[in-house]
């Protein structure tokens, strides 16, 4: 059973799409939520995971060098000891010496393929280039923007979304079930390795 710490910046409804599959979905026995943190203490899915009866923890960010920041990260972790870290709209890039802690534990989700777009407003990016189609992808984070080795990839149709709000839709429907399948395909990997 893999313990992990979800990192949030916002609304965390990937967060919470993850939380209910571990729950009672394909994440059960799988993994356990040690830990909801965000480096913005007003985020909303801090609250959402309070409700759901997760252990949370903030430290506010805005202000600090990153490297600095990251070391209270890595202190404040330090308790909790999670096997990985799941970054789940984690608006924030994490420095060297937080991605040598846990080398080759920290997974990201990003709303586009990584080797076409790097970096935020993924759906924005896919709206204004009239894009019919993007793909969602779930890679390994390292130094770089996204640039981390690619895990699992799926495209979503965007054909026919009329505005921007209605093609978020689409593509975070398809990142909560690509997010929840690769996670859980990972753990039973690594348990069935031990
Ligand atoms: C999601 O669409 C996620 O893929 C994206 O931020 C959103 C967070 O939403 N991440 C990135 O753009 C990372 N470069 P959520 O807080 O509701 O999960």
């Amino acid at each position: 059973m893999k313990k992990i710490a979800i990192f949030i910046s916002g609304r965390g409804s990937n967060m919470q799409a993850i939380a209910q599959e571990v729950k009672s979905g394909i994440l059960q026995n799988l993994c356990q939520i040690v830990l909801v943190f965000s480096n913005n203490c007003a985020a909303g899915g801090l609250q959402i995971a309070r409700q759901n009866g997760l252990p949370v923890g903030c430290i506010e960010s805005s202000g600090k060098k990153r490297t600095e920041f990251d070391r209270e990260v890595i202190a404040f972790l330090q308790p909790y000891q999670p096997d990985y870290i799941i970054l789940a709209g984690y608006m924030r890039i994490l420095s060297p010496v937080f991605i040598k802690t846990y080398e080759g534990k920290i997974i990201n989700i990003h709303p586009a393929d990584t080797r076409l777009h790097q970096g935020l407003h993924a759906y924005q990016w896919a709206f204004e280039n009239q894009l019919e189609t993007t793909t969602i992808t779930i890679h390994y984070v390292n130094e770089g923007v996204d640039t981390g080795q690619i895990i699992a990839q799926q495209n979503v149709d965007l054909k026919g979304a009329a505005t921007l709000e209605e093609m978020e839709q689409r593509g975070l429907q398809a990142e909560y079930n690509l997010y929840s399948r690769t996670l859980a395909m990972l753990f039973a990997e690594s348990d069935a390795q031990q």
